[in-house]
């Protein structure tokens, strides 16, 4: 090795080393809220390893000298098929938190979903990118008054949508967080709710986390597809239904307004054992049947996943720790880098794959074939 090598451990090739590097700056119990999932833990491995099975069969002897990552979601031109989701506590990540996350996202060319559980209030977060294409995520509380002021602020913060999570009628059991006895440390607060009146985060006991505790008192286990049109008409804005796993409940949040669905098991923080995303898409495709956009997130790594995602029926993908691993590297940057590092990624999958644009990556990439 030469004076001049670079440390294997200090390059940032892949969201793999983002994420190694992270672990080692980040707190401890925020690593573990972060990389955890639910009980023992098998869909947030599920969630990735489905990825990696699909094979693809590239397509050859096509002029791929000209490619466009560029697409629209939901309206919105973005210039990739990948956005960030909704992620809770960002300042936990890094002190740019929100604010930060919504730099990063405007600057790579694509669209915000912002947690309700966020650290920085949606005003806030929406004033930092004005121009930017950017949703609430909502969860709705018991007092719903609070939730309709909430998503009144949204719609006049220019948000342009509402993305309603209903795979968390009551929050998964993570025994990351109990073990660790997670809650948010002085000085960090979840703006939204207490700007509504509900309080600080409680703190852990021994057999709940903080979020536990918090989720229990304040959000609303009696979610139905009639809350869709209510948020609507409240706010006046579309709702995007984040966590389907089945095409009948894709139907019935159609049928209840909703503008688009997002296949999710809540990056497997939820119910255990619960289906891989990967395996969930194309049965909520195919009930969809075009109706609406449909989304996909649940360890997606590599460009080649995000391929596989369209090539399944996803109009796109949405990133959730991996854009957390770059805000804590390197706070608004490193959140860009990581999103960048996915885009460029695509585009090399595109052109191995023989797809010059988005519209030819169709499911005979992917028919029939398994890795491995
Ligand atoms: C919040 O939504 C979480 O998954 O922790």
């Amino acid at each position: 090795m030469t004076g001049h090598a670079i440390p294997m451990t200090d390059q940032l090739l892949n969201l793999f080393d983002y994420e190694r590097a992270a672990q080692a700056r980040v707190a401890t119990p925020t690593w573990e809220y972060q990389a955890g999932g639910a009980n023992d833990e098998v869909t947030l491995r599920a969630n990735r390893a489905a990825w990696d099975e699909l094979a693809i069969r590239f397509r050859t002897m096509i002029d791929v000298s000209t490619r466009s990552t560029a697409t629209t979601i939901l309206g919105a031109p973005v210039s990739m098929p990948i956005f960030v989701a909704p992620t809770a506590m960002q300042k936990l990540a890094h002190p740019d938190g929100e604010c930060g996350m919504a730099r990063a996202t405007a600057q790579a060319g694509t669209l915000l979903v912002v947690s309700t559980t966020a650290t920085t209030g949606l005003s806030e977060v929406a004033a930092e990118v004005p121009e930017a294409p950017k949703w609430f995520q909502v969860y709705v509380y018991s007092g719903r008054e609070h939730t309709e002021a909430l998503v009144r602020e949204a719609a006049a913060a220019g948000y342009r949508a509402l993305v309603l999570t209903v795979d968390t009628p009551v929050l998964g059991r993570r025994e990351r967080d109990i073990r660790s006895g997670f809650t948010l440390p002085p000085g960090l607060e979840i703006k939204n709710a207490v700007d509504a009146g509900m309080g600080a985060v409680p703190t852990a006991t021994g057999e709940s986390s903080g979020l536990m505790r918090h989720f229990r008192g304040l959000h609303d286990p009696a979610i139905t597809p009639r809350d869709i049109r209510w948020l609507r008409e409240i706010s006046g804005l579309p709702v995007v239904v984040k966590g389907i796993v089945r095409g009948d409940d894709a139907r019935r949040a159609i049928d209840g307004g909703a503008s688009a669905i997002i296949v999710s098991n809540h990056g497997g923080r939820q119910l255990d054992t619960a289906i891989a995303t990967a395996r969930a898409l194309p049965e909520v495709v195919a009930a969809v049947n075009g109706a609406v956009e449909v989304y996909v997130d649940g360890g997606i790594r590599r460009g080649t996943d995000v391929l596989k995602a369209l090539a399944m029926g996803a109009r796109a993908v949405l990133l959730g720790r991996p854009v957390l691993w770059g805000l804590a590297m390197n706070g608004a940057a490193g959140a860009q880098h990581v999103l960048e590092l996915l885009r460029d990624e695509l585009d090399l999958a595109m052109a191995l794959t023989g797809s010059p644009s988005l519209s030819d990556i169709t499911p005979d990439l992917l028919a029939g074939a398994r890795a491995g």
